[in-house]
């Protein structure tokens, strides 16, 4: 009779949110990107993907491998998804090889149960915390001696954002020069209690799927947009020399600015995409006029703002100017009518970094 033991384990992964974009591969196979890119994780008390991973060689092998999303079957027949299964299960091959008494567990189908506690493929990184948990639950089941950073290396190849998530704090994603991408992937610039006072509001402009996907927009803007070859050859790598400064000197200004122009420049290459994509939307523009009269009734930088692709907005400030920000954001939003509840009632509570992913 067939063993019936049923392998499992289960993992959390937060969201990260780029302050330097990553938008365009330069293989899109190997899922490798035109640009470095640097983010912030945030709480996974918040925001999180919860990933459960079993195998059993009682699970019949005609039905393969599978993936419930938010209690729906999900297609994993995708190139990338099965790049990430096979990467994990050579990995669990060799440790099986070098070792017959361990159970043979490459051989028997994953089934994989998801869930994420935001709003899925809506511009709030659900890809990140959703490829960063698929890959460390399956780890975590094969009793993988992985490190973060290999971790990360078969994560960018689910997502490329998702790469980010196995760290906490002030990540960057090295773009990388090897052909085979074996060194493109994320390391930590700083932890979260380097600059504990960093928070994060988020606003829910709409919870809906966004229209174009990541991946297919930033196919759309390699293929059509010249504004797009001057962001990856000379604004992105400022803007990360830039934002690895203004984090290692604490400096918000420099940080707020620089987070708030790489936002408008990544928009911008969308803006200039042929047919062009739009992830903004009327509310999502008003969020940063808020911001700017935030500003400048503080008569100094309080709050940046930056979005994903899609129209939430992304608030981040410090925690001594919560009052200025959340407050104001709060009392202005609340005093106009229409779409501003709409932004109010989704509100979401201020996140801190996370600590330990
Ligand atoms: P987002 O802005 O939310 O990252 P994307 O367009 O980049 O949107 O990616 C959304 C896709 O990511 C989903 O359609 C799904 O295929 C995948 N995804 C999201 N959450 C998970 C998860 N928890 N596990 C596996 N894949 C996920
Ligand atoms: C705008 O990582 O979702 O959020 O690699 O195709 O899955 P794929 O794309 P994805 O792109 C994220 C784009 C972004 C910017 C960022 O997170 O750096
Ligand atoms: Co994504």
């Amino acid at each position: 009779m067939a063993d019936s033991t049923i392998y499992r384990a289960s993992t959390t992964a937060p969201v990260n949110i780029a302050v330097v974009k990553y938008w365009g591969k330069r293989d899109p196979k190997l899922n490798l990107p035109t640009n470095s890119s640097l983010s912030v994780t945030l709480s996974q008390a918040d925001l999180r993907t919860l990933t459960t991973a079993s195998c059993s060689a009682s699970y019949l092998a005609s039905e393969g491998d599978s993936l419930l999303l938010n209690g729906e079957p999900s297609d994993v027949s995708g190139a990338r998804t099965q790049a990430c299964f096979r990467e994990l299960r050579t990995r669990r091959a060799a440790l099986e090889a070098a070792d017959p008494s361990l159970p043979k567990l490459s051989t028997m189908p994953l089934r994989l149960v998801s869930e994420n506690n935001f709003p899925t493929a809506a511009g709030l990184a659900s890809s990140a915390a959703g490829f960063a948990a698929f890959v460390r639950a399956i780890a975590n089941l094969y009793e993988l001696p992985a490190s973060p950073s290999e971790l990360s290396l078969i994560a960018r190849q689910g997502s490329g954002s998702a790469c980010r998530s196995l760290f906490g704090g002030y990540v960057a994603w090295r773009m990388g020069s090897a052909a085979d991408g074996s060194d493109s992937m994320a390391d930590q610039v700083a932890e979260a209690a380097h600059w504990p006072e960093m928070r994060a509001l988020i606003l829910v402009v709409s919870a809906a799927k966004k229209g174009v996907s990541s991946t297919s927009g930033m196919q759309q803007t390699v293929a059509t947009s010249g504004l797009f070859q001057e962001r990856i050859a000379r604004v992105v790598p400022q803007n990360m020399d830039a934002m690895e400064k203004a984090i290692k000197e604490r400096d918000f200004a420099a940080f707020a600015e620089v987070t708030m122009r790489d936002s408008n420049s990544f928009h911008a290459t969308c803006a200039d995409t042929y047919p062009p994509i739009f992830y903004m939307n009327d509310v999502s523009r008003a969020a940063i006029r808020a911001v700017e009269a935030i500003n400048a009734a503080a008569g100094r930088t309080v709050a940046a703002y930056t979005f994903d692709a899609g129209p939430n907005a992304v608030i981040y400030y410090l925690e001594q100017d919560t009052e200025a920000v959340v407050g104001t954001f709060y009392h202005v939003l609340g005093d106009m009518d229409g779409w501003k509840r709409e932004v109010l009632s989704g509100l979401k509570p201020t996140l801190s970094l996370d600590e330990s992913v």
